[in-house]
């Protein structure tokens, strides 16, 4: 790629501050060292002086945390005003006079910093921190030339190093105690797991009095950020050196989508720092992005083609022009013997949104079908349905910022802790401030079980599989007790579905006294949370897999958008319905057109017109036809007329429902392509290896639950030779059919010119703005951060009957207990990228967790084997006894393919869009001593196929 024609921008290093910046209206002008400067009310002095070109020394204050006052070293004189007040704790005022630099604060200063050196080591040269530490550079800024006390008095210089967190030391013989690590902890990520303990000279940084490993320290990194010297330092940085470039780039794991600065030396990656202007994440992050990222260059990646006759045999190490030329080969073969519809694709939402257009531009322009689905299926297909059908847009209505304006949070059947752990600390620091909180899960998430200052106001335990009761349930109470807030559904909303959809959840047998047994909530519950919901000002729904993982999912999802209308709680701040998305990139895979019923921005493929303009761009003709779901292809597969799928970064083997289903129907493809970072589970059943690139090494966009477009930047050369959207184009190319594009902007350009919704966007805007939330077109040039704010995207909004219909996945004699799944903070997804990382050392395995009534009446102890069976399959999992659970109800994660978690989940599925009813399964759980069948079928063939790449690595050794 040396001929592009976009450039990346050049990194501008931020400036720090001091104190965060102040949003008020009324504005306060004064004068810092002869310079008159103007800002809002409520700024600090310190920060005022920066925004005049002043820096004020500092140590305790940082701009992401509220100023301290400890330090003593940005003191400032005040004309009029008797001492030295601090700037980073004192306010502006109008028409001050304030002096930063006078002798006499320059004796204080130094006296301060003489002070704190005699107390830490003078080992700047071989610290790892040296041209990287703030202390160092506050002695270098007051001019401190000799220490008078001396270093030999008492000190902390010999105090032991705390080295057990995976990413990060803890050298308190380098504190200075600041507090800084205490107040990110407590203010930025919520999670209060660190504390100055004693006083005066014996005051020090304690997790708790246990090492960072066994606290309750989650890593999320702040502390180390906000540390101004080398006692919290990353261990990369340790064993590499301070960075030397920085790219800005954005996370590859969760829907936060949060930005980050890729610190470089060379082609290695030193750290990940979260950016501080990141849209998303506001200089925050989770322990994945900030330092699980060593799996891009793990030992396990495989970075040459390969191909094989058989799954039986060992792969062949091939180029690349060899492995495509095979692929396109194949898929002729199979199409002209089979028919055109017997092969597609699948595609993921790890992948760029550029891939993904690419992608589903080679299934319908050169495969000629619309068999192409990606893995929202499996989780978020419900949502682009039912805000669809309701609102008229498949997205979220809302920034994550918007949580700072809501009086009311109701999180539903989602954990936003482990799953959204930047915006969970968003949404804690605005529950700490005192909005409300409704969670409904049948589970006791951190949220309401393990978040310090937290209390759920109503913690809704109801039964799994009752969502949609539950919604019944609560808008019976508002419409009942005349809570609707009429004005805004009568301006805004299709009366006829409002009245229609009133008299349905009026009726006796939605109340919440009608549906309390069903849900396990008692009735007067229901009902006050219902009220605050619709009384207590700006009220806000998160929802998650919790919701829509059901055979109700898309009624669910409907019934969410009812509640919101009705109480007119969508189109402003603080309001709106709130998805969040799973994967990085959910929201983009599904814009970018990757179901097989729409093409880009969500237009049916029997749209003439959507077509005709597809069809001119691309000079082919589409079909009409809406094409295969990933279930239809694996059924068609399985019966024997489906022959062939392209699968880019997508991993249904161990992703998707029923494993021995799924399988059985790869087992049946005659050609298995299989474009990815790892051998993964379904690549043991592929024919076609294509190595993909990770994230660090490609270009393109994320976009995250908040429709927010986030550039993704390459900070290192591809190891397998190109960028993921290049395989596909040389398939493509191999198949008959050229994309011209040089470099990821140019699939952009064409994105923007054929979906209205991304009319404005390109990577030149997205390094202007860092980020963009479509809709961007010549009505919103810089993005929409809320949506439907004076009409719905559909006009009027439109209310839906849900009537609840319980699962037919029903608990009996043989199966009494009702299997949930979710996820946990430290691993993400199938785990194929965590699992690589340190990161196992907080989870490797997964674990069934029990209820101890159900525990002790099949007599099973913590950390006993347990053989979970269902009408699908059996697995065997080891015992966490929990309360966390409710008797009758067990739960699990699902990141180890060894767990098998998806042998036993079913292929119930979502009426309107076939998403997975992964949330509820019945089960038996019984204490055993050997793994299932499955499982040690399973062990065979993975050490085979293992085997298989192990020979091959041998290989590409000795002949290389
Ligand atoms: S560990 Fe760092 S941030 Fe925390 S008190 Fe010590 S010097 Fe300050
Ligand atoms: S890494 Fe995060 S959770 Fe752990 S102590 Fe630091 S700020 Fe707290
Ligand atoms: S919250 Fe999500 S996007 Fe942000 S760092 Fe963590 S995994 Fe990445
Ligand atoms: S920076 Fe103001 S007192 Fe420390």
């Amino acid at each position: 790629m040396d001929d592009i024609k976009y450039t990346p921008p050049k990194h501008i290093p931020d400036v720090d501050f001091g104190t965060p910046k102040r949003t008020s209206s009324k504005r306060i002008t004064l004068n810092i060292d002869g310079r008159d400067v103007t800002v809002a009310e409520g700024t600090s002095i310190m920060a005022a002086a920066v925004d005049a070109g002043v820096m004020v020394p500092k140590l305790c204050a940082t701009d992401s945390l509220e100023p301290f006052g400890s330090c003593r070293l940005c003191l400032v004189e005040i004309e009029g005003r008797r001492g030295y007040p601090a700037s980073c704790t004192t306010p502006v005022a109008e028409g001050i006079k304030v002096h930063t630099q006078t002798d006499k604060l320059a004796d204080i200063r130094r006296g301060v910093m003489e002070l704190y050196i005699s107390d830490h080591p003078l080992d700047c040269l071989t610290c790892a921190a040296n041209g990287d530490c703030e202390l160092q550079d506050m002695a270098g800024a007051v001019g401190l030339r000799e220490v008078r006390y001396g270093y030999d008095g008492e000190n902390h210089l010999n105090q032991a190093k705390d080295e057990s967190n995976p990413y990060f030391t803890f050298d308190p013989s380098k504190c200075i105690v600041c507090s800084r690590c205490v107040r990110a902890c407590e203010e930025t990520q919520g999670t209060f797991a660190l504390t100055i303990q004693g006083r005066g000279f014996d005051s020090k940084v304690s997790a708790g009095n246990k090492d960072f490993l066994e606290s309750e320290c989650v890593s999320c990194g702040a502390c180390v950020q906000a540390c101004p010297t080398a006692t919290l330092m990353e261990k990369t940085v340790i064993a590499h050196g301070t960075p030397e470039h920085t790219i800005t780039t954005t996370c590859a794991y969760c829907g936060v989508g949060c930005s980050f600065d890729a610190e470089m030396k060379g082609e290695e990656v030193v750290r990940m720092t979260p950016t501080k202007n990141g849209g998303a994440n506001h200089g925050h992050s989770c322990v994945k992005g900030r330092f699980a990222w060593g799996y891009a260059t793990h030992k396990d990646r495989i970075t040459t083609p390969m191909i094989r006759k058989s799954i039986r045999e060992p792969w062949q190490v091939v180029g690349w022009d060899e492995a495509i030329n095979h692929a396109a080969g194949e898929i002729q073969r199979i199409q002209a013997k089979y028919g055109r519809d017997s092969v597609g694709g699948i595609t993921s939402s790890r992948c760029t949104n550029e891939e993904v257009y690419v992608t589903q531009k080679l299934i319908r322009a050169v495969f000629g079908n619309n068999n192409v689905d990606t893995c929202a299926r499996v989780c978020h297909s419900p949502t682009g349905y039912g805000l669809k059908q309701t609102l008229g847009e498949s997205a979220g209505t809302q920034t994550f910022d918007s949580v700072m304006q809501a009086d009311v949070i109701f999180v539903m059947g989602a954990n936003p802790t482990d799953g959204h752990p930047v915006f969970a600390s968003q949404m804690k620091r605005r529950l700490r401030e005192g909005a409300k909180l409704i969670v409904a899960d049948p589970r006791e998430i951190d949220l309401v079980a393990n978040s310090p200052h937290i209390r759920a106001d109503y913690h809704l335990k109801l039964r799994p599989g009752t969502n949609v009761a539950l919604i019944s349930a609560m808008s019976h109470v508002i419409v009942i007790e005349g809570l609707v807030k009429e004005d805004f559904v009568k301006a805004r909303c299709e009366w006829d579905s409002y009245e229609t959809w009133k008299a349905f959840v009026a009726k006796p047998e939605n109340s919440p006294e009608a549906l309390s047994e069903q849900l396990g909530i008692p009735a007067e519950t229901i009902r006050e949370a219902a009220r605050l919901y619709a009384t207590g000002g700006n009220a806000a729904i998160y929802y998650g897999l919790g919701v829509t993982e059901h055979s109700q999912g898309s009624t669910a999802v409907m019934g969410i958008a009812n509640l919101a209308m009705a109480t007119g709680n969508v189109g402003r701040e603080g309001v709106g319905v709130n998805p969040l998305r799973g994967q990085n990139n959910v929201q983009g895979s599904c814009d970018m057109g990757s179901m097989p019923h729409e093409f880009p921005g969500y237009r049916h493929v029997s749209e003439d017109a959507t077509r005709a303009l597809f069809e001119t761009a691309w000079g082919k003709p589409l079909s009409a036809d809406p094409g295969l779901r990933i279930p239809n292809m694996l059924d068609l597969a399985s019966e024997g007329s489906f022959k062939a799928i392209y699968c880019v970064g997508e991993d249904i083997a161990q992703s998707d429902p029923d494993t021995q289903h799924v399988t059985h129907a790869l087992e049946s493809m005659e050609c298995v392509i299989v474009q990815d970072l790892f051998l993964n589970e379904t690549a043991m059943y592929a024919h076609v290896f294509f190595p993909g690139a990770s994230f660090l090494e490609k270009s393109g966009t994320f976009t995250n639950a908040e429709r927010r477009v986030s550039p993704v930047r390459r900070v290192m050369t591809p190891k397998n030779g190109m960028e993921d959207w290049e395989i596909t184009a040389k398939l493509s190319k191999a198949l008959g059919y050229e994309m011209n594009y040089s470099h990821a902007s140019e699939i952009m350009d064409e994105i923007a010119a054929l979906t209205p919704t991304f009319k404005g966007i390109s990577f030149k805007k997205l390094d202007e703005l860092g980020s963009i939330q479509w809709p961007c077109d010549d009505e919103h040039p810089t993005g929409t951060p809320t949506m439907h704010i004076d009409e719905f995207v559909r006009g009027k909004g439109k209310f839906f009957i849900t009537q609840y219909v319980p699962t037919t996945e029903k608990v009996n004699a043989k199966y009494p207990l009702i299997l949930t799944t979710g996820r946990i903070l430290s691993q993400y997804n199938v785990g194929a990228q965590t699992r690589r990382t340190q990161n196992v050392v907080w989870h490797d395995e997964d674990r069934i967790e029990i209820h101890p009534h159900d525990a002790e009446d099949r007599g099973i102890k913590e950390g006993d084997w347990v053989g979970v069976t269902s009408r699908a399959g059996e697995t065997v999992l080891r015992a966490r006894i929990s309360e966390r659970v409710q008797p009758g109800v067990v739960y699990t994660t699902f990141h180890h393919p060894g767990s098998g978690a998806n042998v036993i989940t079913t292929d119930n599925s979502d009426w309107a869009t076939n998403c997975p009813e992964y949330k509820v399964t019945a089960v038996q759980a019984t204490k055993v001593t050997q793994p299932s069948k499955w499982q040690q079928d399973y062990k065979k063939f993975s050490d085979e196929q293992i085997g298989f790449t192990q020979k091959l690595r041998k290989q590409t050794i000795t002949t290389q």
